[in-house]
């Protein structure tokens, strides 16, 4: 099988659930945002490394629909934090030859921060050395639920029929529809769970949960979670002959 040739490859395509910055920040007794700026410095240096890593994608768990559940201090704080980084990241993306996307549903998010996203979508569209995605108000269940709602309204206005449904065609409306699968989903701080990330896409995804907080996960550590995936054995439900 050609998937199971790849298997000792470099992952193409990395997702990361940046958790920890809340305790990164309490542990050095400064409120949960001082983590968050923090987290969000280290975000350059990992998009950075992807290139000689091997990494073609990179997917960043950056807010999810239920982070609104938090305070309206923290909410508030975080909004303004990813609006001050597009901008101040915007130059950078572009000259690095990265392609920047947004998953995650943008209704409910401030006009400027979408704005700013859309922007950024559109100047770096022609990039290709690295492509980064930035999952902001994004939950796998509520991604999901778009993708059958709009589906049904195909089916409503009569362009599809029920008999077009298959896994191919509902994964054509999520919101990932360009983007490969990823290999390999890591997530920082010790939690393991998924909190709702590409639940779909990730099927068949490696797992590798580290204890360091996001904020102190370093381009040496990535390399190393990425080694250690070389050593796996992908099956994808078949046997090995
Ligand atoms: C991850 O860090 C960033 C977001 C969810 C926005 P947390 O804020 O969840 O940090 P902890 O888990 O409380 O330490
Ligand atoms: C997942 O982290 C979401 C992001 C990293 C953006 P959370 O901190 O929100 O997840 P739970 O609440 O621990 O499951
Ligand atoms: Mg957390």
């Amino acid at each position: 099988m050609p998937k199971d040739a790849d298997a000792k490859a470099a992952p193409a395509h990395v997702a990361i659930i940046m958790d920890g910055n809340g305790r990164w920040a309490q542990k050095r007794g400064r409120p949960r945002l001082f983590g968050h700026h923090a987290g969000a410095r280290r975000v350059r240096e990992i998009v950075e490394a992807c290139p000689q890593l091997g990494v073609k994608y990179l997917t960043i768990f950056a807010f999810s629909t239920e982070n609104w559940k938090r305070t309206q201090s923290e909410v508030a704080g975080l909004m303004s934090l990813f609006r001050k980084y597009l901008r101040r990241e915007a130059d950078d993306l572009y000259q690095s030859g990265v392609c920047v996307r947004f998953i995650g549903d943008r209704v409910r998010l401030d006009e400027k921060l979408v704005a700013r996203m859309d922007d950024l979508e559109l100047r770096t569209a022609g990039n290709d050395r690295v492509h980064l995605t930035v999952a902001l108000n994004y939950g796998g269940r509520d991604e999901v639920t778009r993708a059958a709602k709009r589906l049904a309204y195909e089916i409503e206005q009569g362009r599809l029929t029920h008999q077009d449904v298959d896994a191919e065609t509902l994964a054509g409306f999520l919101d990932t529809h360009v983007l490969p699968d990823p290999d390999l989903v890591i997530r920082t701080s010790g939690e393991a769970r998924i909190s709702n990330f590409l639940l779909w896409q990730s099927a068949y995804a490696e797992y590798e949960f580290v204890d360091t907080l996001w904020p102190d996960f370093s381009a040496e550590e990535f390399a190393k979670v990425l080694s250690a995936y070389s050593n796996r054995d992908r099956r994808f439900g078949a046997v090995r002959a």
